[in-house]
Formats: C-alpha cells, sequence, structure tokens
C-alpha cells in the first residue's frame, strides 16, 4: 500500500480532506470539507468563532470520528488507521493540555514516556526541548506559574516530543499580546525551517499571512475561499489605505478625486463614514506610494493616513458580500502603521 497521495501537480500532499462531514445535532460544523496540505509547507484556516476549525483540527488528530468523507494524513486514514496516524503527528489544541499542577519539565518528560520513549530518551528530549523554547530557567516551576506566552511555548514544545511529521495548531495564539504572538511565530517559522508540515487555524489574516502560504477560508462549515495567500490578498484587496480628512465634509469628494486619478489597476475607494475616512484597496507598493503622492499634493489637510491589513470581516465581505457569521469583532484590523500625516 503507498501511504502517500500524490495531488496531480506531482506535489506531495501531507494532508488531504475530501467532503467531510461532522454534525452536532442541528449544527452543521462541517458541512463538506475539502483541502491539501502540500508536505512542508503551512496551510492557514482562517475562519470566526464557530466556523468548525477547532472541529476539523480534532478529527485531523483522531480524537473525532467523522460522520462522512475522507480525511489522511502522510497517507493513514483519520477513522481507519488511527494508531499509525497518532505517531506521526503534532497537536497544539486551542487551550493550554499541559497540566498546570506540573512543573514544565515534568510535563514533557510525561508526555515523552507516553509517546513510549525510554527514562532516558524523555529526559533528554525534555532538556532539548525547553532549551529550545527559552524555558528552562523555568524548567522546575509549575506551569501555573507560567506566563500566557511561556505557556504557549510549553504546549507547543509538548506537540514536539515525537518529532511530528504533521503538526496541528489551533488558534496558537489568540488571547496573547503582541510580543508573546511574535515569540510564538518566531516558533512556529523554526518549526516549518525544520521541515514539518503545520496546518494552523487562526481569526487573524496577519497571523495566516505571517506563517502560511495557503489558506482555506472557513464559515459555517463550508470553505469558502482556498488558494495561496497572495491570490486570496489580491482577491481581497491587499492592504487597505485609510485616508482621513481633517474636515468630514471633504469625504466623499475625496474619494470621488480618488477614483478619477486614473492610477493603472486601483481599486475603487469606499467611504467609511463612521470612521470618517476613505478606505482604498492598494495591491502593490506602487499604487500606494502614487495615491499618498497625490493627495498630499493637492494640498487636503488630513487627519491621518494609515495602512491596514484586512480584517478577517473584511476578507469575509468580499469573499461572500456578508458579514462573518458570529463574532467577527473579536478580529477587528489586524495591523496599522503610519506611513504620513
Ligand atoms: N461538542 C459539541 N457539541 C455541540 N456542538 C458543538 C460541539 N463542538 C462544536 N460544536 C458546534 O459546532 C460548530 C463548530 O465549532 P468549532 O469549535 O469547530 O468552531 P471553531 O471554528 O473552532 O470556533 P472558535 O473560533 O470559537 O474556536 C459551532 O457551532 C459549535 O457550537
Ligand atoms: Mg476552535
Amino acid at each position: 500500500m503507498t501511504r502517500i497521495d500524490k495531488n496531480p501537480r506531482g506535489a506531495t500532499s501531507a494532508v488531504t480532506v475530501r467532503g467531510l462531514v461532522k454534525h452536532y445535532g442541528e449544527t452543521k460544523a462541517l458541512d463538506g470539507v475539502d483541502l491539501d496540505v502540500h508536505e512542508g509547507t503551512v496551510m492557514g484556516v482562517l475562519g470566526p468563532n464557530g466556523a468548525g476549525k477547532t472541529t476539523l483540527v480534532r478529527i485531523l488528530s483522531t480524537l473525532l470520528a467523522p460522520d462522512s468523507g475522507r480525511a489522511t494524513v502522510v497517507g493513514y486514514d483519520v477513522v481507519r488507521q488511527p494508531r499509525q496516524l497518532r505517531r506521526v503527528i503534532g497537536l497544539t489544541g486551542q487551550y493550554a493540555s499541559v497540566d498546570e499542577k506540573l512543573p514544565g519539565w515534568e510535563n514533557l518528560y510525561l508526555i515523552g514516556r507516553l509517546l513510549d520513549l525510554s527514562r532516558k530518551d524523555a529526559r533528554v528530549r525534555a532538556d532539548e526541548l525547553l532549551e529550545r523554547f527559552s524555558l528552562t530557567d523555568a524548567a522546575k516551576r509549575p506551569a501555573s506559574t507560567y506566563s500566557g506566552g511561556m505557556r504557549r511555548r510549553l504546549d507547543l514544545a509538548a506537540s514536539m516530543i515525537g518529532r511530528p511529521q504533521v503538526l496541528f495548531l489551533d488558534e496558537p495564539t489568540t488571547g496573547l499580546d503582541p510580543r508573546t504572538r511574535n515569540e510564538v511565530w518566531a516558533e512556529v517559522k523554526r518549526m516549518v525551517g525544520d521541515g514539518v508540515t503545520v496546518l494552523l487555524t487562526t481569526q487573524y489574516m496577519e497571523e495566516a499571512e505571517q506563517l502560511a502560504s495557503q489558506l482555506t477560508v472557513v464559515d459555517r462549515g463550508k470553505v469558502i475561499a482556498n488558494g495561496a495567500i497572495e491570490e486570496l490578498k489580491a482577491k481581497v484587496g491587499g492592504r487597505a489605505l485609510r485616508v482621513r480628512p481633517a474636515d468630514p465634509a471633504q469625504l466623499r469628494p475625496l474619494a470621488a478625486w480618488i477614483d478619477d486619478l486614473g492610477i493603472t489597476g486601483l481599486a475603487t475607494t469606499a467611504v467609511d463614514a463612521g470612521r470618517g475616512s476613505v478606505l482604498v484597496p492598494v495591491l502593490s507598493d506602487e499604487q500606494l506610494t502614487a495615491v499618498v503622492g497625490a493627495v498630499t499634493a493637492r494640498g487636503i489637510t488630513l487627519a491621518s493616513i494609515t495602512t491596514e491589513l484586512p480584517s478577517l470581516d473584511e476578507v469575509f465581505l468580499s469573499l461572500t458580500g456578508h458579514r462573518a457569521g458570529t463574532a467577527a469583532d473579536a478580529a477587528t484590523a489586524d495591523t496599522r502603521e503610519e506611513v504620513s500625516v
């Protein structure tokens, strides 16, 4: 039996999902999901609360059985070959999975033993991973005394003990402050550098952009878009330039004027009356510079010009024409950087 699924272009698929369905009573948590993650790449699964992200990760890691459909991880079927499959994956769940009462070292050692490592190997692996995730100084302290970021790093370390080929990360940075988020991102990038294939779920476009090359957008159990992240960004307008005139009366004239500038390929502006600004979707640095240049040259007094990545809500709006199902406010605009005033 071949263990490897080949896709039509010849790239090796580490995770293959076809027509996956899972219902909870009336709720269709997964309603026919298809996706492929190629070996050595990172797939981001982006979706709001209740989209079905955790359900997908739980099925792929054999914690939950699907109602129908098929999924394989490095060729092992989630339903028929759960034991083999578990040996090649790592999982960092949405909620901390370490034992709070136990010290960091102890947590890692015990997981190593559960994975059938010898006492010596489990000890060595625990030391190694604590070092790697900068937790050596905290090794002997109970995990309950760790900060959110340290706990998340311990979770990641725990998922690496069995040297997984495929790693599932369920919202690895939700609830973390920006600095800690960056630390976790750096660790994930290192794992990918080591050749691990990653499927991560997130509510943040910025996170997907940082870590993933491919993106699957899910809403209410359905895939609503997928593809290379650059393609999807282009589809949803990439960055947006937010121009706020000092005088709100100039809002609409300013939007019309930017539309009339004739900058090559520039998408139509939108007026955000609530925030007193004009949003200009920009696809390239050239477009961005051209708009900023034209607006400042015109001499309109501006309160601010900022660039921002599309929020999850904006991604949904442009892909589906409607706002994300629930709690899209959990992921408002991801980044803002001043370019000039
Ligand atoms: N054990 C369960 N029993 C009943 N309904 C469930 C159960 N688990 C999940 N659901 C429902 O299935 C849907 C998908 O849930 P899931 O946890 O997969 O979403 P999610 O994308 O991970 O959301 P979040 O971003 O909040 O973590 C939701 O409507 C949820 O209420
Ligand atoms: Mg979840």
